[in-house]
């Protein structure tokens, strides 16, 4: 059975996904919708049969898609979740799923109650450093966790924007903090501290903070501080150390790192977690089995809840508990 897909957005993340599915088999990508037409135009051309419409509503009635990519920059969620839903059509978004509470809310509520098949772009959970050190864990103790994000500033208008990104924390530091609640736990408190250092003055229209460091509690009793900055001229660290009983685990994209008595081993990895997370999607649609999907619209919205408490915390000073400012029901 052939999988018809539609795109909301048209952008960079599209087309890693556009990529990665023009290697499935018996997938045809037949619709597209982008706020800008000549991008969906653009990216129509490239697949047979595939057309692009001037609203999501016409797409959606029209192409009839079996499933629907959600590509949008972190301030345009809401509407194409909701008309998606609305004909309960499953559904792929990118990470963050919103730069405030209300919005994800809602939809994780109406996801619940339809029990309709999601997958979030949550990629680092599908990379085989990922699942190596998860195996690890199960039989060691963890004490705590250091995750980092410390690079440069992505150039995409939106994102040097708090009201198009939700910063840095909320927009790519995500990644890791999802990593967390996946490997380590659930996460009951939340402390940051944010500052405005040099991107301000370096780049028109700048008020997002580029450097920051959160401090999180687990329900677990284990402790994890994930620090971000995007002020670098170079890259530095992206990933997680975790910190156990039998010795260090150092994920980062390219592997697993693992420290302990005896030496220390490296796995070098070649897996390509955007193709296990496409596919996990699609064989969901196909069969129903939804066992595939590391992280789904509920899960991410812990994720997502963490973040935002994060930049909460940062405005305030005060520490957020997880849970007591939105719930979802
Ligand atoms: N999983 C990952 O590692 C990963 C990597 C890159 C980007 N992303 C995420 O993907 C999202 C998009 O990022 P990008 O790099 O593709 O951005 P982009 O700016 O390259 O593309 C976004 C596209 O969405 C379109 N758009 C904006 N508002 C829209 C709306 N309301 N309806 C329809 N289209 C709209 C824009 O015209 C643009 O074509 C972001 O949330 C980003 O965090 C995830």
């Amino acid at each position: 059975m052939t999988i018809r897909l539609a795109f909301i957005g048209a952008g960079g993340i599209a087309h890693h996904h556009l990529n990665t599915l023009s290697r499935m088999e018996g997938i045809a990508v037949t619709a597209f919708y982008d706020l800008d037409a000549a991008r969906a135009e653009q990216a129509a051309l490239n697949w047979s049969h595939a057309s692009a419409y001037s609203t999501i509503e016409e797409m959606l009635d029209t192409a009839k898609p079996d499933g629907v990519y959600i590509c949008v920059p972190p301030m345009a969620h809401g509407s194409a979740e909701e008309l998606v839903m609305e004909r309960g059509i499953p559904f792929m978004v990118e990470k963050p799923i919103g730069i405030g509470l209300d919005t994800p809310a809602s939809i994780a509520a109406a996801v619940k109650k339809q029990g309709l098949i999601t997958s979030v772009g949550y990629h680092w959970r599908y990379m085989d450093a990922v699942e190596q050190a998860k195996a690890r864990l199960a039989s060691s103790k963890l004490g705590m966790a250091m995750g980092y994000w410390m690079g440069g500033m992505p150039m995409v208008p939106w994102w040097r924007k708090m009201h198009g990104s939700g910063g840095q924390f909320v927009e790519q530091t995500t990644h890791i903090v999802d990593l967390v609640r996946y490997l380590c736990g659930e996460v009951t408190e939340v402390y940051a501290a944010y500052a405005e250092r040099v991107k301000r003055d370096q780049v028109e229209g700048c008020d997002v903070p580029d450097v920051g460091t959160v401090t999180l509690k687990l329900e677990n009793g284990a402790v994890a501080n994930i620090s971000n900055t995007c002020m670098l001229p170079v890259s530095h660290h992206v990933g997680l150390d975790l910190y156990t009983d039998q010795g260090v685990l150092e994920i980062r994209g390219h592997g697993l790192k693992v420290i302990h008595p005896s030496g220390v081993s490296e796995l070098k990895d070649g897996s390509d977690p955007t193709y296990q997370e496409d596919e996990a999607f699609i064989h969901a649609i196909r069969t129903g089995d939804t066992s595939r999907i590391r992280s789904d619209y509920i899960d991410a919205w812990k994720t997502h809840e963490v973040t935002i408490a994060a930049n909460e915390s940062a405005q305030t000073g005060k520490v957020v508990r997880i849970g007591e400012t939105c719930q979802v029901e």
